[in-house]
């Protein structure tokens, strides 16, 4: 990306990290988040017109708390430090930094010094989001407060010579009513930027990259799942080299209805590639035959696709690089040090048999590396790709597989595919579906009595799950209106076999997760 300007955010391991780089996507100016552990010369050889010091859950006063070579303050390159990066600014400068009387966790009323050019077209108090037991309480030579709470006398500091900069507070939250116009102020007046990050740009850009890389002759390989990173990938990909790109597209059998013949569709017609469908479902169904744990089911999806993906991989053996949709957020989380349990084994996170990856001597080509989900779609969108492929909300790798309680049979996936259609489109039509972030049928493995017209019925009880969320990390149930549900019930019960009862789940994750299984 080396034809955009950068800032560059140094993550000391805030939760917020990857929001504020979004936060500067948003101003139309490119950004990359490292780790503070990144060496001097790799940040200036990056030559960023901005340095942003994220928050960190440690305290400055800590003898082995995250810190950067002081030299960085030296570079003249404008520094806004953000709350850990703050209090690492004034003690590594000289200020003081001590356990604050009063702890602040919340919304909280500012007073803004408005000749500050962070605080310009601002008024002179809002409220920001703050969360820090640590405050500085001497500025640093040089440096002095421009704002200030009935708590904290620096809530921010500034040295305008220097052009380094510091807020408290956490800006890049949406509970920071003017903490955008602070993000703004920082790109704009104090780092000079040309706002050149835009889609039509990137496209430009990455067109030229992919050709580079690729060359006139050789071919690509790309495993097309449907979803809306691979998809992107492969038009954008198909913009670069056309029909040099092999698209595989494994239909395990559970995929929602109408999909298959979508994807085949956009990919033959509007962005023609070499695309090979396999249609591996009755495989996928005997490899399944008796099996209810959920995660054998995943496992055995897992492997299967990666086996038949494989084999496909090996007779193109004439492709030499390996493309994939790869965002963003997978690249930092593989770079940081975070961990957490696995509650459930996510099937497309696993690798290819060495022999297949080795067969691709070019390369990984991951176009949409650098760019977070709404970027992906924003990108989507600019390429000309349908409006349901780039705002399909997420669905998992084993598909409605996972979605039918118990073993899987033929009819049991015609329970829930045939019920997931009739849901999404009561959705569509309620003009729901882009506000509720996820929504889907589940096949209960429980038969329930009920009668239709005079005759005694024994049959499945179906759940409907809707959720709404920001991360998936944590959601809430949807609260679709009763006329909706009305709609979707009596529509479901009727229009297909074998469905007497439907419930509505209402719970939260934690502690139900999204999915049943
Ligand atoms: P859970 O059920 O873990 O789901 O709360 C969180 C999000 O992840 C999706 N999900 C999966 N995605 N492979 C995937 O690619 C999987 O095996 C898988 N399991 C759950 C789920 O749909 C939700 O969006």
């Amino acid at each position: 990306m080396e034809v955009f300007q950068k800032i560059i955010i140094i993550d000391f391991g805030a939760q917020y990290t990857q929001l504020i780089a979004r936060r500067i996507r948003e101003e139309h100016v490119y950004c990359e988040v490292i780790p503070y552990t990144t060496p001097i010369q790799s940040i200036l050889s990056q030559n960023p017109v901005g340095i942003i010091f994220s928050g960190g859950p440690a305290s400055v006063l800590d003898p082995d708390a995250p810190s950067l070579d002081p030299e960085i303050f030296d570079l003249s390159i404008p520094i806004l430090g953000i709350c850990y990066g703050m209090q690492f600014t004034a003690h590594a400068l000289g200020g003081t930094v001590e356990k604050a009387a009063q702890r602040e966790y919340g919304r909280v009323s500012v007073s803004f010094d408005l000749s500050s050019p962070l605080f310009r077209h601002m008024h002179a108090s809002s409220f920001v989001w703050m969360s820090h037991t640590y405050a500085v309480t001497q500025a640093p030579s040089g440096f002095f407060s421009v704002a200030s709470s009935s708590n904290c006398a620096f809530c921010a500091m500034q040295n305008p010579e220097r052009k380094i900069y510091a807020v408290q507070f956490h800006p890049e939250v949406t509970h920071s009513e003017e903490g955008q116009m602070i993000l703004h102020n920082f790109l704009y007046e104090i780092c000079h930027c040309n706002g050149d990050w835009t889609m039509s740009a990137f496209i430009d850009n990455a067109v030229l990259s992919i050709r580079n890389t690729v060359g006139p002759n050789d071919t690509v390989l790309l495993g097309l799942s449907g979803g809306v990173d691979s998809s992107v990938a492969a038009a954008l990909l198909s913009n670069a080299i056309g029909r040099r790109l092999t698209c595989v597209y494994v239909n395990h059998g559970f995929m929602r209805k109408g999909e298959t013949e979508s994807i085949q569709q956009v990919f033959s017609e509007k962005f023609p590639v070499n695309l090979i469908t396999v249609d591996a479902s009755q495989k996928f169904m005997d490899k399944l035959k008796g099996i209810s744990d959920p995660e054998s089911k995943r496992k055995i999806i897992g492997s299967e696709f990666v086996s038949t993906f494989s084999e496909q991989a090996r007779h193109l053996s004439q492709a030499r690089f390996l493309a994939q949709g790869t965002i963003y957020p997978d690249v930092i989380e593989s770079g940081s040090v975070k961990g957490s349990a696995v509650i459930k084994s996510h099937h497309n996170v696993g690798g290819l048999p060495k022999d297949v990856s080795d067969l691709f001597t070019g390369g990984l080509v991951e176009p949409l590396r650098m760019l977070f989900k709404d970027e992906v779609r924003q990108l989507g969108e600019t390429l000309g790709l349908p409006e349901d492929l780039v705002w399909r909300q997420p669905f998992p790798g084993p598909g409605l597989a996972i979605r039918i309680m118990g073993d899987i049979t033929p009819e049991k996936v015609d329970i829930v595919r045939e019920s997931d259609a009739i849901l999404r489109e009561e959705i569509k039509k309620a003009g729901l579906d882009r506000s509720i972030s996820q929504y889907f049928t589940v096949l209960t493995n429980t038969k329930s009595v009920g009668v239709m017209g005079d005759e005694r019925t024994h049959d499945y009880v179906l759940a409907l799950r809707a959720v709404t969320t920001d991360d998936f990390m944590t959601v809430d149930w949807a609260r679709l209106p009763y006329e909706v549900l009305e709609s979707i019930s009596s529509r479901i019960v009727n229009e297909v076999p074998h469905v007497n009862r439907i419930v509505y789940d209402i719970t939260t994750k934690p502690p139900a997760t999204v999915e049943w299984e």
